[in-house]
């Protein structure tokens, strides 16, 4: 099928160059230039392990491509993603300035049957409105006809993690797909079929819901651990070992109850706001997810309590970070928890050593005043302690005879419980994880 996607961002980008992988053709859509001149000489705008070789693939057997020109992707294709971002406003709501401009030019630019699809995460109704700008800015001689206008609308909520980005959309749990025509729904399960995967099929408010609710509950999940974590402390258990105990339990499940630092990224802080906003809206008041997010900030002013305590005097002190991007195996710096971390250490009087394996690019734009290293050792070189900030696999397997002779003195806050089954008080460590019995 013909397909195009507007926006490359990670949710657009990934979803373009798999989708041409799984049979369609697909034309990519940027209204950065620059962007789209990287893009058509083959280069991944993206740090996502295994996109650039697929995506060098698919360009060469010629089932992908790149515009700045959402006209000419509306002309080519039979459905078009819509996979712009919706940043959040200052007062927490989506900001659908983006969606809206592109609904418009796809209306300006219909000779055909098009299907719409929402990709991006976006407040209920947001189909409803996206369906009415295109009744509003189609060509005159569709208008003119007095018969149904020769388009769907659908949503298509998309679940891809940063960093296992092409093995979520090739292995999906499930695919969502929100739709008010059997036509739509066909074509859609058509898209997928390659996927071998269960649909589900719903109405597209419904599907809007699925994917806020998703992203709500595993905040939800995380938060829950973080809570935990804090209370381990107080009565000196293990949060590995109550996590480890809940999580066998099948209507639990161990996944997304890591207790660490807080959740961060794009999607999390932003959705969550979101959902609390049209909650808000809607007449509900979400208290739980409230608490989430606010669970979330303490998480990280407990940490940087926890360093304060133990190193006693921070000002001045030379503080080694290990890992800034958001999670591993991204270089995504949005809503990382390492900016607000970093910024209050700083903020004490503290001198800030760095590493990350792909964010330095990023990070170097982002902070003042760090000296990066390139790598942990460097990090450590003349530290009065580490914090490690994302798990990166590079950092499990540090040679820690290594790191504790660079230091000043050998001192680990593992924000993100790392190290659990290294014995690093036996080498000669200070240790102190989230949730291990510490007070902070
Ligand atoms: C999240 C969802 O997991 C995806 O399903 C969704 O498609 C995506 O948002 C989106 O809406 O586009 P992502 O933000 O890439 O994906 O990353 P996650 O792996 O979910 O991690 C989010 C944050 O939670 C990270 O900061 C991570 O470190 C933190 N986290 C995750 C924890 O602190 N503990 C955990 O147990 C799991």
């Amino acid at each position: 099928m013909n397909i195009g996607i507007i926006g490359t961002g990670y949710v657009g980008l990934v979803s373009g160059v798999c989708l041409s992988a799984i049979g369609h053709t697909v034309v990519c859509v940027d209204n950065d230039k620059e962007k789209v001149k990287k893009l058509r000489k083959g280069i991944a705008t993206i740090y996502e392990p295994g996109l650039q070789e697929l995506m060098t693939k698919q360009i060469k057997r010629k089932k992908l491509f790149f515009s700045d020109s959402i006209k000419e992707a509306t002309k080519r294709s039979q459905v078009i993603f819509i996979a712009v971002g919706t940043p959040s406003k200052k007062n927490g709501d989506a900001d659908l300035t983006y969606v809206e401009n592109v609904a418009r030019q796809i209306a300006e630019s219909m000779d055909s049957y098009k299907l719409i699809v929402e990709k991006s995460t976006v407040p209920a109704e947001t189909g409803k409105r996206i369906e009415h700008t295109i009744k509003l800015n189609l060509p005159k001689q569709f208008k003119a006809r007095n018969r149904s206008v020769p388009f769907d609308v659908a949503s298509n909520p998309e679940f891809l993690r940063e960093g296992s980005a092409i093995a979520d959309f090739m292995n999906p749990d499930r695919v969502v797909i929100g739709v008010e025509s059997k036509k739509a729904e066909e074509l859609l399960k058509e898209i997928y079929k390659p996927l071998k995967t269960k649909i589900i099929v719903t109405n597209i408010t419904s599907a809007e819901i699925i994917k806020h609710a998703s992203n709500s509950f595993l905040a939800t999940k995380i938060s829950f651990a973080n809570a935990l974590s804090q209370i381990c402390n107080l009565v000196g258990a293990d949060v590995l070992k109550v996590t480890e105990g809940m999580g066998y339990d099948k209507r639990i499940g161990a996944s997304f109850l890591n207790a660490g630092i807080g959740f961060g990224g794009s999607c999390f802080p932003k959705d969550v706001d979101a959902f609390i906003r049209l909650s808000e809206k809607s007449g509900y008041d979400f208290h739980l997810l409230r608490a989430v997010r606010q669970t979330n900030e303490e998480q990280k002013a407990a940490f940087v309590r926890l360093i304060e305590d133990k190193l006693w005097i921070v000002k001045g002190k030379t503080i080694g970070v290990l890992g800034l991007a958001f999670k591993p195996n991204t270089d995504d710096m949005r809503n990382a928890p390492s900016v607000d971390i970093i910024n209050r250490l700083q903020a004490e009087g503290a001198k800030i050593r760095a590493h990350d394996p792909q964010a330095m690019e990023h990070s170097k734009k982002i902070f003042k005043g760090v000296t990066f290293c390139n790598d942990a050792y460097g990090v450590a070189k003349g530290s009065d302690c580490v914090v490690v900030l994302t798990e990166w696999e590079e950092f499990r397997q540090i040679d820690f005879q290594r790191l504790r002779k660079a230091m000043r003195q050998p001192m680990i806050f593992d924000g993100r419980n790392l190290y659990k089954n290294d014995n690093l008080v036996e080498l000669g460590f200070e240790y102190y994880g989230i949730g291990r019995g510490e007070k902070s």
